[in-house]
């Protein structure tokens, strides 16, 4: 079968409108580490995918799964240890405040949970997010991911902030007025529900800004604005969906980078490592308040199986050094794409942490205009040198490389490479 036989088909059960990466779609077969393949055998350099966090089909993830499976699975309305040690094991890469979890499938209905139990607990509907956001494809979430909702279907309840990035949003401040201006709207929109006569519930942001394109925020950017969300009697949700489980190197949460300790925090993709395994970590206090409320049950999120998988991706993180390796082959990395700017005038910025890299390129570096149309063609050329990226960002001229964990040296420089020769073909 063709691809263009399979797309026809795919058209028709699936439906035109359900996104596909590049403009020649790709049909994977298997993948092993860092590598796919593609039915005609040709193989891929995957740079994008963080969900296989410790690599795609990893053997002991893989047996875990298998061996549960084999065994039993229920879900988490029967006592199992597996689930518990899980939890405890989970739990234990947090701060200590942030002691209980509630399991889910996704990283939207994480989310989604986040939110009622921040609403149960403040008593308001309020909910601020930042502008290009994404958190998810839920009801209540898809609201405050202003990425894909125009402001006209987000409701009364949603306010959006802009995150204030400082390639773009600087205009001649320092690193205290950026993170000031910051915390000024995150006042504004708090003041904004007050004076439509709506209580605030809180506040809720991806610890990396990634779908906004990945700024580096400057230390003690939160700060202020946090402060602000407290004292209005609200909380905040730290969604650590994509920066989550070590990839930023430096540290195991996107939250801690930021050096804040939120209210509740949100997993998702990593964790399973492609198996639907989500969930709410956070402070007991309002878990426990919401739960004894609401009664929340969730078929599938949690089981012995997602448990057994979860706890296979710690230890393989762990065993194999992978957030160390996130952090040291990060750093070389980000150094070569950096010097790639000497070469290429389209390239505005380069920023990264750990292995989460992104690449603005603009129009002209004076007017930093978002150069969208090249980045697309970029994205498509890398592919067709067998490297996969994307791209995101307000202007969607922001290229998003963020491989899986295991990536070593020798695939940075097949990576730099292969976006050299793109970028000179523009
Ligand atoms: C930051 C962030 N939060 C939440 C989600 C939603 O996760 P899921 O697709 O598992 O529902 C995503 C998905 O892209 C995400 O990037």
């Amino acid at each position: 079968m063709t691809t263009e036989a399979l797309l026809a088909r795919r058209f028709r059960v699936m439906g035109r409108h359900s996104p596909l990466f590049y403009d020649r779609p790709i049909e994977l077969v298997r993948g092993e580490g860092v590598w796919v393949w593609d039915r005609d055998g040709r193989r891929y350099l995957d740079a994008y995918n963080n969900v296989p966090h410790v690599g795609h089909c990893h053997p002991r993830v893989v047996e875990a799964l298998a061996r549960q499976a084999a065994t039993l699975n229920t879900h988490t309305r029967y006592l199992h240890e597996g689930i518990i040690a899980y939890a405890e094991r989970l739990t234990s890469h947090f701060d200590p405040a942030l002691s209980m979890v509630m399991f889910t499938c996704t990283g939207s209905e994480a989310n989604e949970l986040a939110i009622r139990i921040v609403r149960e607990c403040s008593g308001g509907m309020g909910m601020i997010g930042t502008e290009h956001a994404y958190h998810g494809n839920t009801a209540s979430v898809i609201q405050l991911g202003s990425l894909f909702t125009p402001p006209e279907k987000r409701g009364p309840y949603i306010r959006t902030v802009p995150v204030m990035d400082p390639y773009r949003d600087r205009g001649g401040r320092t690193d205290a007025a950026l993170a000031a201006a910051y915390a000024d709207e995150v006042r504004k929109a708090i003041d904004s529900f007050s004076a439509a006569g709506i209580r605030f519930a809180g506040l809720l942001f991806c610890t990396s800004f990634s779908s906004e394109g990945l700024p580096t925020l400057p230390d003690g950017f939160m700060a202020k604005a946090l402060e602000h969300v407290h004292d209005a009697g609200g909380y905040f949700i730290a969604d650590e969906v994509q920066s989550g489980f070590g990839r930023l190197g430096s540290h195991m949460w996107g939250h801690e980078m930021l050096g804040v300790v939120p209210d509740l925090v949100t997993l998702g993709k990593p964790m399973g490592n492609g198996h639907p395994l989500a969930g709410v970590v956070g402070r007991p206090e309002l878990i426990e308040r919401f739960a004894s409320a609401n009664m929340y049950f969730n078929t599938f999120a949690g089981n012995p199986v997602s448990a057994a998988v979860g706890s296979a991706v710690l230890d393989v993180l762990r065993d194999e050094r992978l957030q160390e390796n996130a952090r040291d082959v990060g750093r070389h990395t980000l150094q070569a794409l950096d010097h790639l700017k000497t070469r290429h005038e389209i390239i505005g910025d380069v920023r990264g942490k750990g292995l989460f890299f992104a690449i603005d390129l603009v129009q002209d570096r004076q007017s930093k205009r978002p150069a969208g149309d090249a980045t697309k063609r970029v994205v498509n050329r890398m592919r067709d040198r067998g490297v996969l990226i994307s791209r995101v960002g307000p202007g969607d001229n922001v290229l998003k490389i963020r491989p899986p964990m295991l990536f070593s040296s020798e695939h940075a420089g097949l990576l730099v490479d292969a976006l050299d020769a793109s970028l000179s073909e523009l």
